[in-house]
């Protein structure tokens, strides 16, 4: 694998201070990706909306000091210092260290915060890992004034990769692809890209809304969830299955098929769950209340001719999926009958989103 092209190129120009902030993206799949191999390669290639409004908003102060053998840094969530997150932040340097030497010469400050309320099972490591692989690349992009915004893009995503897969596709939008793929053009294993082909308006703004079903801290961390996937009985199958899915979500979304795509959507969903039902250990991630609402949304969209449907990440949480046009009827929907489902009757409205702002 060919990673020579996002090793920093060696410099002695160097800036004493410098801060930045980034707003960045949470993302859901539509085509899953679960299993993977080291470092952090997608055994299957995967597809999703990036979001707009959870997201992660980090700045990070840099300041220059003697080059250092460890990475020095100091991490605030929400306002407090927080070191029980840092060492898997401390990780994710370990991991970008060849790409970024760069971080052995400063003291970072990370100040971080999330748009979603904390716990609400709602996964913040692919908004919060794109974050600080966008102030990195800011930095680097001071020191370094040729790299060009599609460069920049890349190695972002690449980056962010190394610390949770899912990050990759947290810096474009609003469709983004991770894992290399016969049909997407441009596809690889190391960086998420921008779905490349032209998506019919029926999918311009697709809505989101995330039903907060199950608040609790996730039952399966992902580190547990991929390995899962290693010497278990349906592997093959599933990764080839999710290749061909993906062949079908691009025609999909390039030809409006609506129906097709709430079949595959949903199926997908249902798949990633029925990966931890049959791994051993085995796990139910599903609660009472993710039946009950995929019940109603199903009832809903037969007697209203509806385009709703609803995927799952690796957790409890629904997320309901509907066209724009749809908005006004399935909120009421939401509101009147799915809401007294979740914990404290909270949900998040989201639709996709193009990518990370920088602030
Ligand atoms: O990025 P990770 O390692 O946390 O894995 C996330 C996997 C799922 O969210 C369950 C599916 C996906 O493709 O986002």
């Amino acid at each position: 694998m060919d990673t020579s092209e996002f090793t920093s190129k060696s410099t002695n120009k160097y800036i004493d201070k410098a801060s930045f902030t980034w707003q960045t993206p949470s993302n859901i799949a539509l085509v899953k990706y679960w299993g993977k191999s080291n470092p952090q390669i997608p055994k299957n290639a995967s597809i999703s909306f990036t979001l707009n409004n959870c997201h992660t908003i980090t700045t990070i102060d840099f300041e220059k000091k003697e080059k250092s053998t460890v990475v020095d840094f100091d991490l605030f969530f929400e306002g407090k210092q927080k070191d029980e997150f840092k060492p898997k932040i401390s990780e994710f340097f370990t991991r970008i260290q060849a790409y970024c030497p760069f971080i052995f010469e400063y003291k970072m400050t990370i100040h971080s915060e999330n748009s979603f309320p904390h716990s609400s099972g709602i996964a913040s490591s692919a908004s919060g890992l794109s974050a600080i692989a966008r102030c990195l690349m800011s930095l680097e992009s001071e020191i370094n004034s040729s790299l060009s915004e599609e460069y920049i893009n890349k190695k972002t995503s690449f980056l962010a990769r190394l610390g949770s897969g899912s990050a990759s596709r947290s810096i474009e939008g609003p469709l983004v692809v991770w894992g290399n793929h016969p049909d997407i053009e441009g596809s690889s294993d190391l960086y998420g890209v921008k779905f490349p082909y032209d998506v019919h308006p029926i999918f311009n703004n697709y809505q989101d809304t995330i039903l907060l079903v199950d608040k609790g801290e996730k039952q399966v961390s992902s580190t547990v969830g991929h390995n899962l996937m290693h010497n278990h009985p349906y592997a093959e199958n599933r990764f080839q299955q999710a290749n061909e899915n993906l062949s079908k979500m691009s025609e999909i979304l390039q030809e409006g098929t609506i129906k097709d795509f709430i079949n595959l959507v949903e199926s997908e969903a249902l798949t990633l769950h029925a990966m931890m039902l049959t791994s051993n250990p085995y796990f139910i991630l599903m609660k009472p209340n993710t039946l009950e609402v995929i019940n109603k949304i199903w009832s809903y969209r037969a007697e209203n001719n509806s385009n709703i449907c609803f995927t799952l990440d690796a957790g409890a949480n629904v997320h309901v999926l509907y066209p724009e046009d749809e908005k006004d009827a399935v909120n009421s929907f939401i509101n009147n009958e799915l809401a007294k489902y979740c914990q404290k009757n909270q949900y998040i409205c989201d639709n996709a989103g193009f990518g990370a702002t920088r602030i």
